[in-house]
């Protein structure tokens, strides 16, 4: 028997891709950037199973130059904006993402922004580097505290949890906002606020929700009028969710502190952008899961996924369960 036909739109870990080639015929996308819209259309056509990343627009478009036998789209990735669900439900097609296992990279990460910039480590960095360290001073580089200050969490799903537990390491008082009003855990000591309250107790504001029509541009000039003078701002859920323009101005005008962003509007952020001549801003090119263990395993998951959409078999992680409804 033949084996199903699968595209893969870049090269991902072995753990997965060994796995998948044990069952199928497999044609993968080698550059180092994404195929563009032309070659992804010519690449798809005729394939049973589709391994996008967040990187690809995966639309009725693709789905339909792919064929009606497309039955799997496995997303390297816990967030799926890139894919039109609603596209891939209609014609019943189960979506896979790929949660839970970078929770602890990506919360990792953004602490380490949420540190990076509260303490000014780039800009320290480049002081050195300049050759302006001259001696020690009572008054070089200041940052804020971690210790004592409130973090505010927009989005209490597993990685904003995960950033509750690191941050009562470190003595912080946790407030979230979450629309979705997930019940705490009881191990962890967060306070449900209204978006409002967040914005103006919080000393970070750390954003942990996908990015759908809600919550795009969530964080523009109004939210940031609304935040302390000290107030930083963490970004590695999704760029839009961050008017650009408006953090740019905000930082400029120094009505906040700082701000980290692994993640941009639009990506990769052109080298012309405005943010890019501030120092109060850490800006990072989306890696907040890119530890090799947690790419490994995300690789690993996203195979999963493929082979059980491929046989027919539910998949472990779907997106849209609903494709198994009658
Ligand atoms: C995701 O998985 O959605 C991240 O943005 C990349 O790991």
């Amino acid at each position: 028997m033949s084996k199903p036909k699968i595209f893969i739109t870049r090269a991902i870990p072995e753990k997965g891709l060994e796995i998948i080639k044990e069952v199928c015929e497999v044609d993968i996308w080698q550059e180092e950037l994404p195929p563009s819209r032309a070659d992804l259309l010519q690449h798809v056509h005729g394939m049973d199973g589709l391994l996008s990343l967040l990187t690809d627009k995966i639309d009725s478009e693709v789905m339909d130059e792919a064929g009606p036998q497309l039955n799997v789209i496995s997303n390297l990735a816990v967030g799926f904006d890139n894919i039109d669900v609603n596209a891939a439900t209609a014609r019943k097609i189960p979506v896979g993402n790929t949660p839970d296992v970078l929770t602890d990279a990506t919360a990792d990460f953004a602490f380490a922004l949420m540190m990076a910039v509260a303490r000014r480590i780039p800009e320290a960095e480049r002081y050195v580097h300049d050759g302006k360290w001259k001696t020690w001073g009572p008054m070089i580089l200041l940052g804020v505290d971690l210790e004592g200050a409130t973090l505010g969490l927009i989005g209490l799903g597993r990685i904003g949890k995960a950033m509750a537990r690191r941050a009562q390491g470190f003595d912080m008082r946790v407030i979230y906002y979450d629309p979705n009003e997930k019940p705490q855990t009881p191990d962890l000591k967060a306070t449900q606020v209204d978006f409002e309250t967040l914005l103006k107790e919080s000393d970070f504001v750390s954003l942990h929700t996908p990015l759908t029509p809600d919550t795009h541009h969530l964080i523009d000039s109004e939210a940031l009028s609304k935040m302390k003078s000290n107030a930083v701002v963490i970004n590695t859920s999704r760029g839009p969710i961050v008017d650009p323009e408006a953090l740019y101005k905000a930082l400029k005008e120094r009505r906040i502190f700082g701000a980290g962003l692994d993640v941009t509007e639009p990506e990769p952020l052109p080298l012309h952008s405005p943010l890019l001549t501030l120092d109060n801003i850490v800006i990072a090119p989306h890696i907040a899961s890119a530890s090799r263990t947690t790419r490994e395993k995300m690789a690993w998951m996203a195979a999963q996924n493929l082979i059980a959409g491929l046989k027919g078999e539910r998949l472990p992680n779907c997106v849209n369960p609903q494709v198994y409804f009658d």
